[in-house]
């Protein structure tokens, strides 16, 4: 069996390299100038690539955009959900009302498909005012507002498609969850699942939690989370595969819960049906035998075993000047001999690796503590260089 990985970031490299490690054959589409050096990389071309994949492989899907364009629905031998149920990460009004009809706990909301109504349906909550966008926004498309003029003013902008591009049409209106953000993972077959370790991410671009947000900057892992809220998080995953079988549908691949902790008791704010990014690199660091076990009797549907972890894992994203905004690309990478690395925005020019993105490197480290682990993995960093190299200097400090 060989294993067909879907994407190009840190994370689609994390997932390769984990099967690579335990002597399969990887492929990745497209891949980066990492991922081939643990497999080979080819053009991604749709339902023509999934369809030239034999049977008796392993496809594994690592972005969204895979999962809603129906990847699962060409072919058999992919470890993720059909695009009907992809619908939960797609689709926030699909979510929020598939939330309702059963019964999980999500923050009160109404949907807004228009400006008029918009403005009638805001006067149902207070500020600060939370409006979603519908659709797969690249993580732009949830807006935090503290006025109701601005409200009215973005959403209507949302709505029409001239705030986002690319963007358009319905809006969730959320009521405002205070407290904790958490997030939570899990591997899925119909209705079993087995929870993967808990892993932290920050998503402020500076250190201290300053700056805009970003698809993440590190993370670190396991986070030590009391069994009381993790048995009320294994309650919120049981409720939703349950109402996908209700729907008619089998859930099978990664399954993602944005959480708000908030009195004790957890609210999803967002589904995603594939696994976070750069939670990802964490969880395979912390075990990688483990978790290609584990992906393998999930899709298998066999005896899932919750991952071990090995200690404690630490990533230090490395990002270009000019992230999230306007990256600056081509500047030229040098390396270590050693090292955990998984590349994302990295490409080749003339034989040499140079940035092509605003996430460049995911510099690991592993230790028995986490400050071990931390430590390991700033000493990386510190060995690579580029022009304009960023990171953010307080991960799992
Ligand atoms: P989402 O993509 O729905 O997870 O939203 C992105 C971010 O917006 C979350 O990680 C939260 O920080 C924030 N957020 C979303 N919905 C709410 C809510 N109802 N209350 C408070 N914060 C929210
Ligand atoms: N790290 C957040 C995500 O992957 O959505």
């Amino acid at each position: 069996m060989r294993v067909h990985v879907l994407g190009s970031g840190g994370r689609e490299h994390a997932i390769g390299w984990a099967f690579s490690q335990q002597g399969y054959e990887v492929h990745f589409y497209p891949g980066n100038a990492g991922t081939k050096r643990d497999g080979v990389n080819h053009p991604y071309e749709g339902e023509k690539t999934i369809k030239s994949i034999p049977e008796e492989d392993l496809i594994l899907p690592g972005s969204e955009e895979f999962l809603v364009e129906g990847v699962a629905n060409w072919k058999s031998n992919v470890f993720g959900p059909i695009k009907e149920v992809a619908r939960l990460e797609g689709s926030k009004v699909y979510a929020k009302f598939f939330m309702k009809k059963y019964g999980i706990r999500t923050a009160r909301f109404e949907i807004a498909e228009t400006p008029e109504e918009l403005r009638e349906k805001i006067k149902k909550f207070s500020s600060p005012y939370v409006v979603k966008a519908d659709g797969l926004a690249r993580g732009k498309g949830v807006l935090i507002l503290e006025t109701e003029e601005e409200a009215v003013e973005k959403g209507s902008k949302l709505i029409e498609g001239s705030l986002i591009k690319g963007v358009s049409g319905p809006v969730v209106l959320d009521e405002y969850i205070p407290g904790e953000e958490l997030s939570a993972m899990a591997i899925v077959n119909g209705r079993n699942f087995v929870l993967l370790p808990f892993v932290r991410d920050y998503k402020r671009l500076l250190t201290g939690n300053k700056g805009p947000n970003t698809g993440g900057m590190g993370s670190w892992g396991p986070v030590d989370i009391s069994p009381d809220t993790v048995s009320k998080i294994e309650e919120l995953f049981d409720k939703t595969l349950w109402g996908v079988e209700k729907e008619g549908y089998i859930y099978r691949g990664f399954l993602y819960l944005g959480l708000m902790l908030y009195n004790g008791d957890p609210y999803i704010l967002e589904y995603n049906v594939r696994l976070g990014d750069p939670e990802t690199e964490v969880i395979v660091t912390l075990n990688p035998e483990a978790f290609v076990n584990t992906v393998l009797e999930g899709y298998r549907g066999g005896r899932m075993e919750a991952i071990s972890p090995k200690g404690f894992a630490v990533d230090v994203v490395l990002a270009s000047r000019g992230y999230p905004d306007a990256p600056e690309k081509g500047k030229e990478i040098t390396l270590p001999e050693e090292g955990l690395i998984f590349f994302a925005g990295v490409s080749e020019k003339d034989g040499k690796l140079v940035t092509a993105g605003g996430r460049v490197l995911h510099c690991m480290g592993t230790g028995s503590t986490k400050e071990e682990a931390r430590k390991d993995a700033y000493e990386l960093v510190k060995k690579v260089h580029f022009e304009g190299k960023m990171y953010r200097e307080d991960i799992a400090l």
